[in-house]
């Protein structure tokens, strides 16, 4: 199979409000975003993937689009989006922006129209329904708040759906001129030369047509990463994930293969599907639909050995033959790693994410073990924290610390208080860690560089290998039959304990019968044991190489 950019690429996701003030308004812009591409291809990462900056009233944060084809003035011009992509260009990464296709703002244009004009062309663009018989709203359907997905109108007293925020009305794909004006708007931005799209709730754009009611859900349980209360009470079977989807993704990577060479723009699709032989049907049945429906399987997963061997195995097992994998740890949507995971324990999940198979998305701030935020209660922003302050995302979107010596940790270039708290990670701010060897993101660039340098960890084989408690072990390598401890694999523990763990009979013989090689290690504070090959540190995740020296190569 031909290599392609994004088959073991590591996608770095930017959330602009939250990158860099460079107009001293207290939130990120394009500007900032640019500002900061040397530290990403000094990272080493290969693409970014851009949170909206659209034109939008800002009830969910840019994902309640108002003009699909303006920069909102708080993040700059679109002549600073070309600005953007071309020096990401020059400095060798990709670019992909978020694509909202389930709904719109309601101050949308499109939206205007079908509310003021219920015999217009545009009133069918939307979801509307008469109440049901009995009254009320013609179905179950709930919003992520719990709450019915349904709002009457004043005016005419029909419903419209919305599956998040009421101001957040769905648009109806059923009509093919929905269809063909978001295709539009995929075409404005390929033509500006974006490298692809995320394709925002991706399962969302095809429901029942006969809009039937979901059933419920056995109590206490969550089809989803997280307990998402009253959303849970239901098993949404009708409200998103119709098999209707599959022609109008096929469509979409029709087009998106349209420019250029096939394949080299892409839609990475968020897919909060956690079957995961449902999840793999995203890829299309001959892989002609989202080149990288997104796996969240990860984020639900306790930290343990088995429980992390179980939801990778499934999900591997889950991949059709020649179809990328993309693994995630964090979003702005989710607490963050190195809270979930323990500040000891935020290298070993970036050690994990960045040495599976396929491609991942490094979420920002992660690569500096950013914890959550504290917001306290007069300071929460979240739509949905604001309605229900379990849910609030706030916490993982405080602004990236750039620099120890401003009161806004550099986030902004005049001082001026951020959107969101300040949190700064254990390791400190950017310019901290940068001087620091034994920094996380020290850590991560050295692991970026042994990613890229590693035809291992380039290949579709891992097995995971019989380990003492509290450890998990596998070994990579260029194809999935290669024996362990063939020429070229490599063998990754992670330490998930705070013990030193022995390593006796961890590391398999090697077929020449010379010594594993330590080629990277998480441990590197001068307190922490240096160990050999005898044991693994508290807490070190570790790479070895079978290689007979000269390191892992590509090949
Ligand atoms: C998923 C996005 O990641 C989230 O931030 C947003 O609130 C919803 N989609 C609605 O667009």
């Amino acid at each position: 199979m031909e290599r392609l950019w994004w088959h073991d690429a590591v996608i770095y996701h930017v959330y602009p409000r939250s990158f860099l003030d460079t107009d001293g308004d207290g939130v990120g812009d394009l500007p900032g975003v640019r500002r900061r591409l040397p530290y990403l291809a000094r990272l080493g990462v290969d693409a970014l993937w851009l949170s909206p900056f659209f034109a939008s009233p800002m009830a969910d944060f840019g994902y309640d689009v108002s003009d699909h084809t303006a920069v909102d003035p708080l993040f700059g011009s679109l002549a600073d989006f070309d600005e953007l992509l071309d020096a990401a260009h020059g400095n060798g990464l990709r670019v992909l922006i978020d694509y909202v296709p389930n709904h719109t703002s309601d101050r949308h244009r499109w939206f205007r129209d079908a509310r003021a004009d219920p015999a217009g062309p545009r009133r069918d663009w939307y979801v509307w329904r008469d109440p049901s018989p009995g009254g009320g709203p013609p179905n179950n359907w709930i919003t992520l708040f719990g709450d019915s997905a349904w709002t009457r109108e004043e005016a005419g007293g029909q419903y419209y759906l919305h599956s998040f925020l009421p101001s957040m009305p769905d648009l109806n794909w059923r009509n093919p001129a929905v269809q063909e004006a978001m295709f539009d708007v995929a075409r404005f931005w390929l033509d500006r030369g974006v490298d692809g799209f995320r394709v925002d709730c991706a399962p969302l754009i095809a429901k029942d047509p006969l809009l039937r009611d979901n059933p419920p859900a056995a109590t206490g349980t969550s089809a989803h990463h997280r307990d998402l209360g009253g959303f849970d009470s239901q098993l949404h079977l009708h409200d998103q994930g119709h098999p209707d989807l599959h022609p109008r993704y096929r469509d979409l990577r029709a087009l998106l293969d349209s420019y250029g060479e096939p394949g080299e723009r892409i839609a990475l699709g968020e897919v909060h599907e956690y079957d995961w032989p449902a999840w793999s049907r995203y890829f299309g049945r001959d892989l002609d639909e989202l080149n990288l429906p997104i796996n969240f399987g990860l984020l639900g997963t306790d930290w343990h050995p088995e429980a992390i061997r179980t939801t990778v195995r499934a999900i591997l097992d889950a991949v059709p033959a020649g179809a990328v994998v993309t693994w995630v740890m964090g979003s702005h949507d989710d607490p963050r790693v190195a809270s979930r995971v323990g500040p000891a324990q935020a290298a070993n999940a970036m050690l994990l994410l960045l040495t599976l198979p396929g491609t991942a998305i490094l979420y920002n701030g992660d690569e500096l073990g950013m914890p959550d935020a504290a917001v306290p209660p007069e300071r929460i922003r979240d739509p949905w924290g604001l309605r229900t302050p379990a849910l609030s995302r706030d916490h993982a979107r405080s602004p990236m610390p750039w620099s120890p010596d401003s009161p806004s940790c550099g986030f902004t270039f005049t001082g001026v208080e951020p959107w969101l708290p300040l949190t700064t990670p254990p390791g400190g701010t950017v310019r901290d860690q940068e001087a620091d060897p034994s920094s996380l993101l020290s850590l991560t660039r050295d692991l970026l560089a042994l990613r890229r340098a590693s035809a291992a960890l380039h290949g579709a084989g891992l097995a995971f290998l019989d380990s003492p408690p509290g450890v998990l072990a596998y070994t990579r390598s260029p194809g999935p039959g290669s024996p362990p401890g063939a020429g070229g694999d490599l063998l990754v523990t992670l330490n998930l304990t705070d013990q030193a763990v022995p390593l006796d009979h961890l590391l398999p013989p090697r077929p020449s019968g010379g010594p594993w090689r330590r080629v990277f290690t998480t441990a590197r504070t001068r307190d922490a044991a240096h160990t050999g090959q005898g044991a693994l540190a508290p807490a070190e995740g570790a790479v070895w190489s079978a290689g007979d020296g000269g390191g892992p190569h590509r090949t």
